[in-house]
C-alpha cells in the first residue's frame, strides 16, 4: 500500500494490523509512519518501506522485498496523492509533472512490479484510490482531476485487462474526508496566482476552513475499503460518502444530456455504410 503516513492510507494500515493481516507500507517516511502509528499498535506484521514512488527502481525492489518477505500479494492498494488547487493558466509546467508523477507515473510503477506477480498467482485485488473528482471537474482542481481521470482510465482499461488472470480491480471514489488532505501543509498551491480568479482564491480560503469539518469519516472509509476486498465481488467503482455520490449521479446525468444532444448529429460523420 501507498501513502500510508497520514490519513485513509494510515487507517487502512491501522485497521489490517488489527485485524492481523501482514502490510508492506510505502512511504516517503517510514519514521513518520512509525510515529504515526504509535505504541498502541502491534507492528509486528508491519513491513515499512520508504520509497520515492516516482523512482521505478525503489518501487520494483519494494515490491520485490514485499514478495520475497511474504510469499506472495494479495491486494495492491495505490493510495498516495495530493490535491492541488489553482486555475488552469496559473498552474506551471513543474507543478503538472509533479502531480502526474505521483498520481500517475508512480501508480504505473507499482502496477508495472506488481500485476505480473498478480497474473502469475492467478489471483488477487488491486484498489486505487482515486476522488469523485476522477468522474467530475470543477474549477480549481482540473490538475488533481487530470492525474484522478488518467488513473480512473488506467483502472478502468487494467480491470478489463487481467479480470480472466482472476485479479480484481476496484477504483476508489471518496468525497470529502476529514483527512490531512486539506491541511496546510498538504493542500498544494501554485507558486504563481493571476487577479483573475477571485472565485479561486476563495475556494482555497474555505477548503482550508473545511478541514476538520469534512463529511466522510476516514475510519468507515477503511472498514468499508477493507469490506469491499473481503468480500471478494462488488462494482469496479466503490463511491464512498455522500457527497460523492450525488456529485457522481449529477454528473452522470450531464452526460447523458449531452450524450442526448449529440445523439442526431454523432452519425453524420460516419462513412455511409452498405444497406
Ligand atoms: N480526503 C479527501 O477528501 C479525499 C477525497 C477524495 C480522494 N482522496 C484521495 O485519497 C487518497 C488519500 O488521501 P488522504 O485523504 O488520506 O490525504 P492525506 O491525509 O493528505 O494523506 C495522503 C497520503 O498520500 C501520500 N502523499 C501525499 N503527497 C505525496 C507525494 N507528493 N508523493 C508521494 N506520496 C504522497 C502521503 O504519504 P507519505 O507522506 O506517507 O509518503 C500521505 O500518507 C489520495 O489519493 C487522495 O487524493 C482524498
Amino acid at each position: 500500500m501507498t501513502g500510508t503516513s497520514r490519513g485513509l492510507g494510515l487507517e487502512l494500515v491501522k485497521q489490517l494490523l488489527e485485524r492481523g493481516d501482514r502490510v508492506a507500507a510505502t512511504t516517503r517516511s517510514s519514521e513518520r509512519l512509525l510515529a504515526a502509528l504509535g505504541d498502541g499498535v502491534d507492528t509486528s506484521r508491519l513491513y515499512p518501506l520508504t520509497v520515492d514512488l516516482r523512482d521505478e527502481t525503489q518501487v520494483k525492489q519494494a515490491v520485490q522485498k514485499t514478495v520475497e518477505r511474504f510469499g506472495g500479494l494479495d491486494v495492491v492498494v495505490n493510495n498516495a496523492g495530493y490535491g492541488f488547487l489553482a486555475a488552469v493558466e496559473e498552474t506551471s509546467d513543474r507543478e503538472v509533472r509533479d502531480m502526474l508523477d505521483v498520481q500517475v507515473v508512480g501508480v504505473w510503477n507499482v502496477l508495472r512490479a506488481a500485476v505480473p506477480v498478480l497474473r502469475e498467482q492467478r489471483g488477487g485485488h488491486v484498489v486505487n484510490v482515486s476522488s469523485v473528482l476522477g468522474l467530475t471537474a470543477v474549477p480549481g482542481w482540473a490538475l488533481y482531476c487530470a492525474g484522478k481521470f488518467a488513473l480512473e482510465g488506467l483502472s478502468e482499461a487494467l480491470a478489463a485487462e487481467v479480470a480472466d488472470f482472476g485479479v480484481d480491480v476496484t477504483i476508489v471514489e471518496p468525497g470529502y474526508f476529514r483527512t490531512d488532505f486539506l491541511a496546510q501543509d498538504s493542500l498544494a498551491l501554485p507558486a504563481g496566482t493571476t487577479v483573475h480568479y477571485p472565485g479561486i482564491r476563495e475556494m482555497v480560503d474555505n477548503h482550508l476552513k473545511l478541514q476538520g469539518a469534512q463529511l466522510g469519516d476516514p475510519v468507515k472509509g477503511a472498514a468499508s475499503i477493507i469490506d469491499r476486498v473481503v468480500a471478494g465481488e462488488g462494482p469496479l467503482r466503490q463511491v464512498l460518502g455522500s457527497d460523492s455520490h450525488a456529485y457522481a449521479t449529477a454528473k452522470v446525468q450531464a452526460l447523458l444530456a449531452n450524450l442526448d444532444a449529440t445523439a442526431d448529429t454523432a452519425p453524420a460523420t460516419d462513412f455511409p455504410t452498405d444497406s
